[in-house]
Parts: C-alpha cells; structure tokens; sequence
C-alpha cells in the first residue's frame, strides 16, 4: 500500500465507539433545543396536526403541561404560534393585539407554571389575518410600513404578557429596529429579539400553514417578502441589517436546506445564530420513517447534529421533545 502516506489511516482513530467519541468535533445537547409548540383555543385540548405525525394543537392548560414536560427534560425554550378561530381573523390582523389573544393567555399561564423556561414569541400577522399574509394588504401589496406599526404593537402585546424573546417573522423592512426601540421605550429593556433574518419563501412550510390554518386562506405567495430560494449574499444582507437595528440572536429558516447560509453567517457575523427545522422537514423525516423508509431516530438524530456542525448555536425543531429524550437518556 505504498500509495498510503507515511502510514496515515484516517480509520485508525474510527475503529471503537471510545475512539470516535474521543475525537468528535461538535456536540448535540438538550441546551440546543427550541420546541415550537401550536395554540388552539378551548379546554383539555390535544389536536393532532394531519401533516406532522407525533405534533399536536394544545389548549393553553396542554401547553402549561407540555412546558412542565419540557423543562424536565431540559429544553431552554418554548417558540409559540397560534391557531386562530377564523371568526377572529379580520383584515388588520387585529386579534394579535388582543392582550388575551392565545399566544398571551399561553404566556401568563406557562410563566405563572413554569418560570424558569424561556419563551419566544413569533411576530407576524399571518395567524390572525384574513388573507394569510404577515403584512398588511392593501391591494394586492403588502405595505411594509404601516404592517411595521402593526407589528411593533404586537410586540409590546407579547412582552406585557411575558415574553421573553420577541422573534419577527415577517420579514418587513426595518422591522427589527423599530420593535427594539419600541420595546426599550416600554421599559422592556431585557426583552430579546431573536429575528427571523434570513427566511427564504420556501415550499417546506406547508404542513405549518395547515398547523395553523392559513392554508386554505392564504391570497398568493410571499415571495414580495421572503427571500428568494437561489440567494446567499442577501441573506447575509438581512442578517447585517437585523444584528445593526439590535436583533441579539439570528436565525436561519428552513434548516437543512440551508445550511449554507447558517454557515455564512455564523462566520461572518459571529452572533448566536439559530436555525429552523421547519414543517416540512419534520415531515418528510416523520414519513419516510413511518413508512419504514429510514429510521426515524437516527435521521433526526443525523439532521439535528449537521446543524451544530454548520455553525448553528441552536435549532428550533419539533422533534424537541423527542431529542432531548434520547439525548438524555
Ligand atoms: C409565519 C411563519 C411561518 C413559519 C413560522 N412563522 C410560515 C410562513 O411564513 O408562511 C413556518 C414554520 C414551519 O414551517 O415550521 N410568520
């Protein structure tokens, strides 16, 4: 074997399970775990969501006993996103600033519960508006300033209810230095922004869109507002914009997909950079797996730890619960 060089043989240091732990180069815990959990009005609720095998809708009291569940097993934070009753959905989005709106009953009564568990709350008009979109329309437009107000007032919703970190996902213009200011200015000084910089307009957030029924409503696309797919400098753009209009976190979404841009940007910018493994990718996983295509465990497994390796300081992923069962046991 002369062609081996000076005796290298890369698979010396593979042979033993002690070996290859020994010289692992990133490490997957429970501390990198971010579940996105989905509101649904009522009691006592537990809804399954058709396009995502193993998650489910929770009335507030489920949502208070899946935050116990989670802060047992270690999880730091909890993402929430509501189900609207379409009674409730009007043109401005106007529920979002509702002080008891779901996402602000599920806070005070999961803080009141679960103190020590962090909560991040999505901001964009998408689950309360009756055409879908995360902006306001006007025509077929979605007018980027006047949703900035809208937005910057859901904010404020979201802190006095508890919130910890404010995470925008509409992708408007100057978004992020007006919730910041707005928040400092309401004396919410320690709230965190975790901004949605660089969210590509991407097929695999359909089974969310059914999770929180915009679906069947939503007018058209977003792609006037959400990146386009064959893009890397903009995102890096996005992110330079967000971090200067004071995000204290930056996040990536969809996730595997785009591991390249979570990599770009963990290097260029150095900032807690977080990515999404969204919907889609959570299905695709769950239904290969439950056709006994791949094993379910390892490929979640597999998806999550490429996450850290590309740069990623945390992943928000409804496999959650069940990584941080397996990494813990
Ligand atoms: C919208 C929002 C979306 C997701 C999180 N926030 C969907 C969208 O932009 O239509 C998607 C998450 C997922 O697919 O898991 N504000």
């Amino acid at each position: 074997m002369a062609e081996i060089l000076a005796g290298r043989r890369m698979r010396r240091n593979r042979r033993t399970d002690w070996s290859r732990r020994l010289v692992r180069e990133t490490a997957l815990s429970v501390d990198d775990l971010i579940w996105p959990i989905f509101l649904v009005e009522g009691q006592g609720i537990t809804q399954p969501v058709a396009a995502m095998p193993g998650v489910d809708r929770y009335s507030v009291d489920r949502a208070v006993a899946a935050a116990e569940r989670a802060a047992a097993l270690g999880i730091p934070a909890l993402a929430l996103f509501p189900y609207t009753n379409p009674d409730l959905r009007d043109e401005s989005g106007s529920e979002a600033l509702n002080p008891d709106n779901l996402v602000c009953a599920a806070c005070r009564a999961i803080k009141a519960a679960v103190p020590d568990i962090g909560l991040i709350t999505d901001v964009a008009l998408d689950p309360y508006t009756s055409h879908g979109h995360d902006g306001l329309l006007v025509g077929d437009e979605i007018v980027n300033d006047a949703t900035i107000a809208q937005l910057t007032a859901q904010s404020l919703n979201q802190a006095e209810a508890g919130a910890d970190v404010i995470a925008p996902s509409d992708m408007m213009d100057g978004r992020v230095g007006a919730i910041r200011r707005a928040l400092d200015a309401g004396g919410f000084t320690n709230t965190q922004i975790m901004a949605y910089s660089a969210k590509y307009a991407s097929a695999f957030y359909g089974p969310f869109r059914d999770a929180i029924g915009t679906s069947a409503t939503l007018k058209g696309d977003k792609r006037t507002y959400q990146m386009d797919p064959a893009n890397t400098d903009e995102a890096l753009r996005e992110a330079e914009l967000d971090i200067a209009e004071g995000a204290d976190m930056v996040m990536v979404k969809p996730g595997l997909p785009y591991l390249d841009i979570v990599w770009r940007i963990r290097e260029a910018f150095q900032m807690p950079t977080f990515a999404y493994q969204v919907s889609g990718e959570y299905a695709m996983i769950q239904a290969a797996a439950g056709n006994g295509w791949i094993d379910g465990e390892r490929a979640m497994l597999e998806s999550l730890q490429a996450f850290k390796r590309a740069g990623a300081n945390g992943i928000l992923t409804y496999f959650a619960p069940l990584a941080a069962e397996r990494l813990t046991r």
